[in-house]
C-alpha cells in the first residue's frame, strides 16, 4: 500500500471474521455487477410475512426521483426485532441498560421487551393511536425510549424522535411538521448527575401544537411536573392496564418507519423519511458486517436514540440480529473520564462504537483515567460522526484498544439509514484518518463542481450513482424539496454534501461538508438556522454563522452579528444573545465565539462571502483571496482585526 501508516488486519481476526478481504472483493464486485441478484440474496436476511418478489425500481432523476425497495413484499419492524428471536433467545439478553449514576442498571430479557413492547403498544391504541399516525419521541436514554421506538413500529405508526436536548421551540416546529397527536416523554432526564426538564419543555411546546391530544410520561426522576389530566398519561399506569399481547401490524416494505429531523444548508430542519423493509434489511447486515457482530457478543453504541446512530446502531439493526445492546443514560466524562471505560469492564463490552469528540475529550483527562481499566473484554471499537483526526485515532488505538483492536471509521449520514462507507474489520487494512472503502452495493463517485466524473487518485464531491437499501425515500410532506436537495446538484446522482479526496489504494478520505451545513460534537448544525434564531432577536440586524476548527468539536460555531442602529455592543449582550440562541434551537447551537461586525463582506449584489469570513474564522486572513468584488473592502479590515479565534 502507498501511506507508510497501514495497520493490517490482525491474522486471529481474518480467520473468525464474517469476510476476510478476499471474500469482499468478491461479494462487492457481485452487489456492483448484479445488485438485484445480491440485494435478493440479502433481502431474505429478515423475516417476511409475504415475500417480495421485486427487489429495487430505483430513479435518480432528474424528474420523478423515486426509490423502492422491496416492493411487493410485507414485514413488520417490530417483530423482526423480537418475535422472531423468541423461540431461541427469549431468555437472552436484549438490552442493558446502564444508568447515569453507575449504582443503576438493568438486564432486559427478549421475552421482558416483548412484553413491555406489546403493553405500550396496546396502551397507544387505547389512546387511538393507529397505523400510518405520527408519534413524537422526546426521551432520555432510558430503556422506555426504546419500547416506544418498538411499539410505534409494531402497530404501523411513525415515530419522530426529537434530541432530549433540543429547545421546546425546536420540539415545537417538529411537531408541527409532522402533524404528530401523540407525544411520549419523560418527567425529567438526567445526564451528568444534572436533570433536565423534559416534561416541562414538551409542556411549553405543546402551547403551540393544538393538536396533540395524548401525552405519555413516564417517571424518570419523579420531580415535579405540571398535569394536565385530559391530555397526559402516566406511562407506567397505561402500561399495567394493558394487555401483554399485541400483533404486528402487517407492513408493506415501502410503508413510512421514521420520520428523523436534520438540518440542511438552508432553512427549518427537513424530515428525512425512512421505510420499513429496506431500512430494516440495511441496517442490520451493515450491523453483523461492520461489526463483524457475533452471536454472544456484547456491543455497546453510545450515540443517543435522539440521531439516526441510535436508530440504526443501538436500536434496530442490533436487535434484528438477536444481539445484546448497551443503552447508556449518561456521558462519557461523569462521574469521571474513566466512565466508558469501567462501563466496558463492567458489562463485558465486545464492540464499543462512539466519536471522534468523544476521543478527543477523553484524549484530553490523560493515560492514567483509561489505564486503571482492564478494556480486555474489547474487540473492536468504532467512530462515527465527522472525520477522526489521526491523533485521536491512535490514541484510540493504542491506548483505548492497545493495538489489539480494529477501527472502524464509518462514514454515513441521516439520509443513508445505514453506513456506506467502512471498513470491514476481518478485510480491511486501516488507514488512520480514513472511511477507508465502500459498503456492498455502495457506488462512490467524485465529481468535480460541474459535475464530470473524476477517476483514479484525486478530489472531488461526494456523490453515490446508484441506491441502496437504507436509503431515505422523500422529505416528509415534501418530495419536491427531496428532489432539490439532493438530486438537483448533479444530474442522475445522490449529492451527499461532503468533500471527499480517493487516495492511490481507492480508499476514501471524507474531508467534511462543501455546503452551508458544519458538524459540531458529531452533531449537523446549519448555519443558516443559526443564523435565522440570531435575527430573530430585537436587537440584532444581521448575522453570518460559519464553522472553524475546534481541538475538541471538532468544528466550533463562530458568529458574527451586526446590531441595529443606535443598540452599542457589551459583553452583557453577548451572553445574551448566546443565551437566546441555546433557547431557540437548544444547547447543541451553543455559538463558540461572537464577534461584533458592523458591516459583513458582500458582493455588489448583496451576496455574503462567507468564504472570506470563515477565513478570518480560521484566524487563516493572509489567504483571503481576490477581495475585489466586494462592495466595500474596508469591513474585512475591521473583520480582521478584531478577530475572536488568535
Ligand atoms: C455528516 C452526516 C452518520 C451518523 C452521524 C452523523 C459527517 C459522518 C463521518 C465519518 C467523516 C463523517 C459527514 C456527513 N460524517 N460520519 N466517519 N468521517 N465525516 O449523521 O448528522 O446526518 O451527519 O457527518 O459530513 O455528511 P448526520
Amino acid at each position: 500500500m502507498s501511506d507508510a501508516t497501514v495497520f493490517p488486519v490482525p491474522e486471529n481476526l481474518a480467520e473468525k471474521a464474517w469476510v476476510d478481504e478476499s471474500r469482499y472483493l468478491q461479494m462487492y464486485q457481485q452487489s456492483v455487477e448484479d445488485p438485484e441478484a445480491f440485494w435478493a440474496k440479502h433481502g431474505k436476511r429478515i423475516h417476511w410475512f409475504k415475500p417480495f418478489t421485486k427487489v429495487k425500481d430505483i430513479n435518480f432523476g432528474p424528474e420523478d426521483v423515486h426509490i423502492r425497495w422491496y416492493e411487493d413484499g410485507t414485514t413488520n419492524v417490530c417483530y423482526n426485532c423480537i418475535d422472531r428471536h423468541l423461540p431461541t433467545k427469549k431468555d437472552d439478553t436484549a438490552i442493558i441498560w446502564e444508568g447515569d449514576d453507575p449504582s443503576e442498571h438493568e438486564y432486559i430479557t427478549y421475552g421482558q421487551l416483548y412484553d413491555h413492547v406489546c403493553r405500550f403498544a396496546n396502551a397507544l391504541k387505547a389512546r387511538g393511536v393507529k397505523k400510518g399516525d405520527r408519534v413524537t419521541i422526546y426521551m432520555p436514554m432510558i430503556p422506555e425510549a426504546t419500547y416506544a421506538m418498538l411499539a410505534c413500529a409494531r402497530i404501523g405508526a411513525v415515530h419522530s424522535i426529537v434530541f432530549g436536548g433540543f429547545s421546546p421551540d425546536a420540539l415545537a416546529g417538529r411537531i408541527q411538521g409532522c402533524q404528530s397527536n401523540c407525544v411520549i416523554t419523560a418527567d425529567e432526564g438526567l445526564r451528568g448527575g444534572k436533570s433536565i426538564p423534559l416534561k416541562a419543555n414538551a409542556d411549553k411546546a405543546l402551547e403551540s401544537c393544538p393538536g396533540v391530544d395524548t401525552v405519555f410520561v413516564v417517571k424518570r426522576t419523579g420531580g415535579n411536573i405540571s398535569w394536565n389530566d385530559k391530555r397526559d398519561v402516566w406511562w407506567h399506569e397505561a402500561c399495567e392496564a394493558a394487555d401483554n399481547s399485541c400483533p404486528a401490524e402487517e407492513m408493506n416494505a415501502e410503508d413510512p418507519l421514521f420520520i428523523l429531523y436534520t438540518s440542511g444548508s438552508t432553512g427549518q430542519p427537513k424530515g428525512v423519511l425512512h421505510t420499513t423493509g429496506g431500512y430494516l434489511v440495511y441496517a442490520s447486515m451493515t450491523h453483523k458486517y461492520v461489526f463483524d457482530y457475533h452471536d454472544g457478543d456484547i456491543y455497546w453504541c453510545t450515540a443517543d436514540v435522539g440521531w439516526i446512530t441510535g436508530h440504526s446502531y443501538i436500536v434496530y439493526g442490533p436487535l434484528t440480529n438477536g444481539a445484546t445492546t448497551l443503552v447508556f443514560e449518561g456521558v462519557p466524562n461523569y462521574p469521571s473520564a474513566s466512565r466508558f471505560w469501567e462501563v466496558c469492564d463492567k458489562h463485558k463490552v465486545n464492540i464499543f462504537y462512539t466519536a471522534p469528540t468523544a476521543i478527543r475529550a477523553l484524549m484530553r483527562e490523560g493515560l492514567a483515567a483509561v489505564k486503571k481499566t482492564s478494556r480486555s473484554s474489547l474487540r473492536l471499537l468504532g467512530s462515527v460522526g465527522e472525520p477522526i483526526n489521526p491523533e485521536a485515532w491512535m490514541w484510540y488505538h493504542e491506548v483505548v484498544g492497545e493495538g489489539r483492536c480494529p477501527i472502524v471509521d464509518t462514514w454515513w449520514q441521516t439520509e443513508t439509514g445505514g453506513i456506506l462507507i467502512t471498513p470491514l474489520p476481518g478485510a480491511t487494512p486501516l488507514k488512520p484518518g480514513s472511511a477507508t472503502r465502500p459498503f456492498f452495493g455502495v457506488k462512490p463517485l467524485l465529481v468535480d463542481n460541474d459535475g464530470n466524473t473524476l477517476e483514479g487518485a484525486t478530489e472531488g464531491n461526494l456523490c453515490l450513482s446508484d441506491s441502496w437499501p437504507g436509503q431515505m425515500r422523500s422529505v416528509y410532506g415534501d418530495h419536491e424539496r427531496f428532489i432539490q436537495t439532493y438530486f438537483s446538484t448533479y444530474k442522475g446522482l445522490y449529492f451527499t454534501g461532503d468533500g471527499c479526496r480517493r487516495d492511490e489504494d481507492g480508499y476514501y478520505w471524507i474531508t467534511g461538508r462543501v455546503d452551508d451545513v458544519i458538524n459540531v460534537s458529531g452533531h449537523r448544525m446549519g448555519t443558516a438556522e443559526v443564523e435565522s434564531a440570531l435575527v430573530a432577536h430585537p436587537k440584532v440586524a444581521e448575522a453570518a454563522v460559519v464553522g472553524y476548527p475546534h481541538d475538541i468539536k471538532g468544528q466550533g460555531i463562530y458568529t458574527y452579528v451586526t446590531l441595529n442602529l443606535g443598540e452599542e455592543p457589551s459583553d452583557e449582550l453577548r451572553k445574551e444573545l448566546v443565551t437566546w440562541v441555546r433557547k431557540e434551537i437548544g444547547p447543541i447551537a451553543t455559538p463558540d465565539l461572537l464577534q461584533w461586525a458592523p458591516g459583513l463582506p458582500k458582493t455588489r449584489s448583496g451576496k455574503i462571502m462567507r468564504r472570506i469570513l470563515r477565513k478570518i474564522a480560521e484566524n487563516d486572513y493572509g489567504s483571503l483571496g481576490d477581495t475585489s468584488t466586494l462592495a466595500d473592502p474596508s469591513v474585512v479590515d475591521d473583520l480582521i482585526e478584531n478577530r475572536m479565534n488568535r
